[in-house]
């Protein structure tokens, strides 16, 4: 199977699974797990923050760090298709009692002038803006990296306004290598950041949310609320050190397979997509040229041992990451052009 459904279906490599083995364990609710110690240290340092703290998934990081950051009706502003809005279970309001304002963005990008325009004015009779989130890389906008100028101008006009930033930083290890800067450079600015260890990294579980000291003391105790408190974590955490030490310098191979992908892509009969615009590892492309919808698409490349998934109806997304080589790009670029060749 060569699957590029995502960058979360990697399995770990033989050096996480040796670390997950030999990881010095402790109970961390105590704050006794030396190997979740030393990540959250380690992750703290890479981004420059006072503090972090390892969670479970992508979705709890996002969603503790919303929790903090606002209260019960409040409005929380977004890209459109932003992962807090679409793929987190309305969490922002089931647990913190929030409203999205969606905005469209070319390329999943807000600008300041947008942002702006959406802050709820001050008057007694409309919600408040409770918080700003932005998300880099922008996955269902393909993988795209947010300018560094762009977001700090957000980040500066935010903060004027008296309120905070998020960054749905997921894929930030992909933005910093497209950008060619490192991550704490490019997100310096927001109050708060969720990464995750589980997608290009290549770690089998777990994100981290940093911030400074005294929020990641509140996060600590809505992960808590959330059962997200773990004990010996530090087996999951032996896999986030080689992942958070090792991988981001393999990322830019994923970056030029999608390249890749995507300037075979485009060569296809009925295929739309620009690949000036593949920065990173995601793909998405329209197929209603081909006659085809994604659904019969992704079926008839299932068949040929290929998977990925369709947004919906015309637009199919394909994610590269390491456990597909360049020869496996090549192998499903020609699954597609077959497919599409005999109709
Ligand atoms: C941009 C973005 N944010 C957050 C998440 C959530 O991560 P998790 O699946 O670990 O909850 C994802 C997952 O795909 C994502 O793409």
């Amino acid at each position: 199977m060569i699957d590029l459904r995502s960058d979360t279906v990697t399995l770990p490599t033989a050096a996480m699974r040796e670390a997950i083995a030999r990881a010095e364990l402790g109970d961390d609710i105590y704050g006794e797990d030396p190997t979740i110690n030393r990540l959250e240290q380690g992750a703290a340092a890479i981004f420059g923050r006072e503090a972090a703290i390892f969670v479970p998934s992508g979705t709890m990081g996002n969603e503790i760090a919303i929790k903090v950051h606002t209260h019960h009706g409040q409005e929380v502003i977004c890209e459109e298709r932003a992962h807090i809005f679409n793929y987190e279970m309305a969490m922002l309001s089931a647990f913190s009692g929030c409203v999205a304002r969606p905005i469209y963005g070319e390329d999943g990008v807000l600008t300041w002038a947008e942002v702006k325009k959406r802050i709820a004015p001050k008057i007694y009779y409309r919600a408040p803006t409770g918080l700003v989130s932005l998300e880099n890389t922008h996955n269902m906008a393909g993988g795209t990296a947010y300018p560094p100028e762009i977001a700090d101008e957000i980040c500066d006009g935010v903060h004027n306004a008296g309120l905070p930033v998020h960054l749905d930083g997921a894929r930030i290890f992909n933005a910093a290598v497209a950008l060619g800067k490192p991550v704490a450079e490019i997100t310096r600015k927001f109050d708060s950041v969720m990464f995750c260890l589980s997608k290009g990294l290549g770690a089998p579980v777990g994100s981290l949310l940093v911030a400074s000291r005294g929020f990641i003391d509140r996060a600590r105790a809505c992960r808590k609320m959330l059962g997200g408190g773990m004990r010996q974590a530090g087996i999951l955490a032996a896999a986030g050190l080689i992942a958070l030490g090792k991988m981001p310098g393999r990322l830019a191979d994923d970056h030029a397979n999608a390249r890749f992908l995507a300037e075979g892509l485009a060569r296809v009969p009925g295929i739309k997509l620009d690949p000036g615009r593949v920065p990173t590892n995601i793909v998405v492309f329209d197929i209603s040229g081909t006659g085809m919808t994604t659904a019969e698409l992704t079926r008839r490349l299932a068949e040929r041992n290929v998977l990925m998934n369709g947004i919906n109806p015309e637009q199919m997304r394909l994610v590269t990451h390491m456990d597909v080589d360049r020869a496996a790009c090549a192998r499903a670029l020609a699954a597609i052009q077959e497919i599409c060749k005999s109709g």
